[in-house]
């Protein structure tokens, strides 16, 4: 089976119960206007205003965080291959009233199942990444999604999180998968999922893949991007090292012992060169 298949049964299967668990707190989205996502209450710091933007969501999920764009005043498109997460997506915006488009699609094939619009903005990140084989097909992605001047926010998973083994009774952090791109994936067999949940799964494999941080930047510079920021952070917002992480009121996790040992995100903007297009009206 491709790896797009395996993958994408794991995510139909686990996007229902992400949308029922108090982590995504969907309701609290319905419940008030205002409500934004734990994540996007992070970014906002460098993230700065994106009232009056276009914005496109890449590997949105269910939805939080794209409506979450929107209500800070973007104007939001949310993209994903998972037939379950775009339903629990479209199902949140009805219940919760916002104005958001919500489109099914392989990120190889986002540029033409967004009808060859230019963005101002291209959101992604948070367990993003690993599903992709190619960081240079991703980066060819960004760069034709986004208008001369347009920029891309990125806050992701560290690659040095993602290297290493699982939580260890000693605490040592012990780096024991690839930090650099393979051809291969990693594969994996685990019937749980990031959220709290009574949920049993049974599309268990994924098909994992780690960019290292040099090759996300240099895929993006290749691709005719600026780097305009690159921040690291030592937390996540979910309980990436079970066990070993303690959660704050924000949502983020952080390790309970010398927090300052990990980089466990980041935060890569970028903009695409070129001088925007002159309005025709001026
Ligand atoms: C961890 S979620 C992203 C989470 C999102 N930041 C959030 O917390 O809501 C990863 C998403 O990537 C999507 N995805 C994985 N591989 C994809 C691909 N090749 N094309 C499009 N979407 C993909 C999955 O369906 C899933 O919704």
């Amino acid at each position: 089976m491709d790896y797009r298949d395996i993958n994408r049964a794991s995510w139909d299967e686990r996007a229902p119960a992400h949308a029922a668990s108090p982590d995504y707190n969907t309701q609290g989205f319905v419940d008030d206007p205002g409500f934004i996502s734990h994540v996007v209450r992070f970014d906002r710091p460098l993230l700065g205003d994106v009232n009056g933007l276009r914005g496109v969501h890449l590997q949105c999920h269910i939805g939080t965080d794209t409506v979450s764009l929107s209500r800070l005043g973007a104007q939001m498109t949310g993209l994903d291959f998972s037939t379950v997460s775009i339903e629990q997506a479209r199902s949140l915006v009805v219940r919760a009233g916002d104005d958001v488009n919500f489109v099914e699609s392989e990120m190889d094939d986002a540029v033409v199942a967004l009808g060859g619009e230019h963005f101002d903005l291209v959101f992604t990140g948070i367990g993003a990444l690993c599903w992709l084989p190619s960081i240079s097909r991703w980066a060819a992605t960004v760069s034709a999604l986004l208008k001369p001047g347009g920029r891309l926010f990125i806050r992701e998973g560290h690659p040095m999180l993602w290297s290493l083994a699982d939580s260890r009774p000693d605490g040592l952090l012990v780096v024991d998968l690839p930090y650099f791109q393979r051809d291969e994936p990693s594969v994996w067999e685990g019937g749980g999922t990031y959220v709290q949940t009574d949920a049993v799964f049974t599309a268990n494999t994924t098909h994992e893949w780690n960019h290292g941080l040099g090759e996300i930047v240099t895929a993006l510079l290749a691709e005719g991007l600026q780097i305009t920021g690159l921040v690291e952070h030592d937390s996540v917002p979910w309980e990436a090292l079970p066990g070993q992480m303690t959660k704050d009121k924000h949502g983020e996790w952080r390790l309970i012992d010398r927090p300052w040992r990990l980089p466990a995100s980041y935060t890569l903007q970028a903009v695409k060169l070129g001088a925007p297009s002159p309005d025709p009206l001026v």
